[in-house]
């Protein structure tokens, strides 16, 4: 075999795939090296790149079931699969899948580690028809790999580590049915303490009651009747599937925690045997969303104790009144950014966000501030070469924000930015040639992000992770805003104002 050149390896994982390929690869969790990794031990260790393109496309259907199943280690097999599993397929995931079949005909590159090398045969035409094996090297690496990701995980098993093979078992009632209970009476602060009071109801249900800390509070402040429901038959309440449905009850309040659990951490975490129907047919990604569907078809008034994420999200927000951001986890068990969200019977709402009990703005003016902005050429995100490092997240530490700065200070490991980098990124901005451009650059956009955050006391940044040492909540910058605050700090002027959903 001869020892291949760079222009004749086929390095599949790593070649370069257009933007739009490898943003959809990325949303599998695998690489296109996964894919085929997982094309040789069914096909065999000699092939041609258009055998492995043509085998991509016949199946890319069943590894797109492969993929959503097991997320985070890639696909197990090419066939075999019951047809039930393609109802695990949403229409998204079927075109992403149909994405990544197109967008892998694009031309392979050097990799720093090449799983197969082109073998030395006489008949060659182009490279599509050259033979490639895969390296001797790489066998038993191969071997063992196929063997361990052969098997299906448990429920609850969630892979850690594909390298290493190591899984971890997540608490399955805790992550399925979202059990972590509300304690404590942080979440009736003022502001909902008053809304509950308008409704004028004397009774109060919890349909994901729990261990009933929520109700026996609404029966010691406003003396409520109250009662509760659960799927967990230990709990003592009336069983009921409330993520299905909820008997109507117009002339009491609703006032729960329901479980929260977005659809890529249940397949990530293998509970997609045990929460996965619920998804189904709503359209929502998320168990939060599928229970505020089912309360608010059930209730007039509804108070939910929902994720922060909520006011970013695309969650009709037509009947919510309020949103009142908590600060103080009102969890013992979790550390989750949360909110209590108030929603009336009236339509055409402009929910007015709090924090705590201090009025910050309404839903529309938030929205106002984020802006709409397009993409834009002038900015790559996630290139490990890029001129400027972004800290996209706030630290721990008080004084350690979110901030713009020179690629060369900062101190994150370029060879660590990937395409799903969120965090800590380097991006490009080929128009600031000098030093003093890109210093300039980070001091205007520092400026512009610092004004956004005083403007709209944090709120238009998601939370994360709980809150710094000070006990104010971590913040992180999402892509889209940092890309407006970028074209602002470039000059260009950004449209500022969107329409109410
Ligand atoms: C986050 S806990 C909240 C309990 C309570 N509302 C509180 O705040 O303390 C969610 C509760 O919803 C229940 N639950 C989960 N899925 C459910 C379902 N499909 N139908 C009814 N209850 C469910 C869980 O058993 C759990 O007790």
């Amino acid at each position: 075999m001869k020892i291949p050149t760079n222009t004749d390896r086929l390095t599949i994982g790593e070649c370069n795939l257009s933007d739009k390929g490898r943003e959809a690869i990325d949303q599998w969790n695998c690489t296109v090296r996964t894919a085929l990794e997982l094309f040789i031990m069914i096909n065999g260790r000699e092939f041609t790149n258009t055998t492995f393109l043509a085998w991509l496309n016949e199946n890319s259907t069943t590894l797109a079931i492969e993929f959503e199943k097991h997320p985070t280690k890639g696909a197990t097999g090419g066939s075999g699969r019951p047809n039930s599993m393609k109802n695990l397929m949403s229409p998204k995931a079927r075109s992403i899948m149909q994405t990544i079949a197109q967008n892998l005909s694009e031309g392979g590159s050097s990799a720093s580690d090449p799983l197969v090398a082109t073998l030395d045969s006489g008949d060659m035409k182009s490279n599509n028809t050259k033979i490639r094996r895969l390296l001797p090297s790489k066998e038993n690496y191969l071997t063992h790999q196929n063997t361990r990701l052969l098997r299906d995980l448990e429920l609850g098993e969630m892979l850690t580590s594909i390298e290493r093979g190591i899984t971890t078992q997540v608490d399955v009632t805790k992550v399925g049915r979202g059990a972590f209970n509300t304690k404590g009476s942080s979440w009736l602060n003022a502001v909902v303490r008053k809304f509950i009071t308008s409704a004028s109801l004397n009774s109060a249900i919890d349909p994901f009651a729990g261990q009933g800390d929520m109700l026996r509070l609404c029966e010691a402040e406003f003396h409520m009747s109250t009662s509760g429901l659960d799927i967990q038959d230990q709990l003592g309440w009336p069983i009921n599937d409330s993520l299905v449905s909820i008997p109507k009850s117009t002339d009491s309040i609703c006032i729960t925690n329901p479980p929260y659990l977005a659809n890529y951490s249940a397949k990530r975490k293998s509970m997609w045997p045990m929460v996965g129907s619920y998804y189904e047919n709503t359209g929502r990604g998320d168990l939060y969303e599928i229970a505020l569907d089912k309360c608010l078809e059930a209730f007039d008034y509804v108070v939910a104790i929902i994720p922060e994420t909520f006011l970013h999200s695309n969650y009709p927000k037509d009947r919510c009144a309020i949103v009142s951001i908590l600060e103080k986890n009102p969890f013992e068990d979790t550390t989750f950014p949360v909110c209590v969200t108030c929603w009336v019977p009236q339509t055409k709402q402009n929910p007015v966000i709090y924090v705590g009990e201090r009025e910050v703005m309404t839903y529309s003016a938030m929205v106002g501030i984020k802006g709409d902005v397009s993409r834009s050429k002038r900015i790559v995100f996630n290139d490990p070469e890029g001129n400027i490092g972004l800290k996209a997240v706030d630290s721990s530490k008080a004084d350690d924000r979110i901030s713009f700065m020179q690629g060369k200070d900062f101190d994150y490991p370029r060879s660590s930015i990937k395409v799903s980098s969120r965090l800590m990124t380097y991006l490009n901005i080929p128009e600031l040639t000098t030093e003093k451009d890109i210093r300039s650059f980070c001091e205007r956009a520092n400026t512009i992000l610092e004004s956004y955050r005083e403007r709209s006391e944090d709120i238009i940044l998601s939370g994360f992770k709980g809150n710094n040492k000070k006990g104010k909540r971590r913040r992180r910058l999402d892509y889209r805003l940092a890309r407006k605050i970028i074209l602002e700090a470039l000059g260009e002027s950004v449209q500022t104002t969107l329409p109410l959903e």
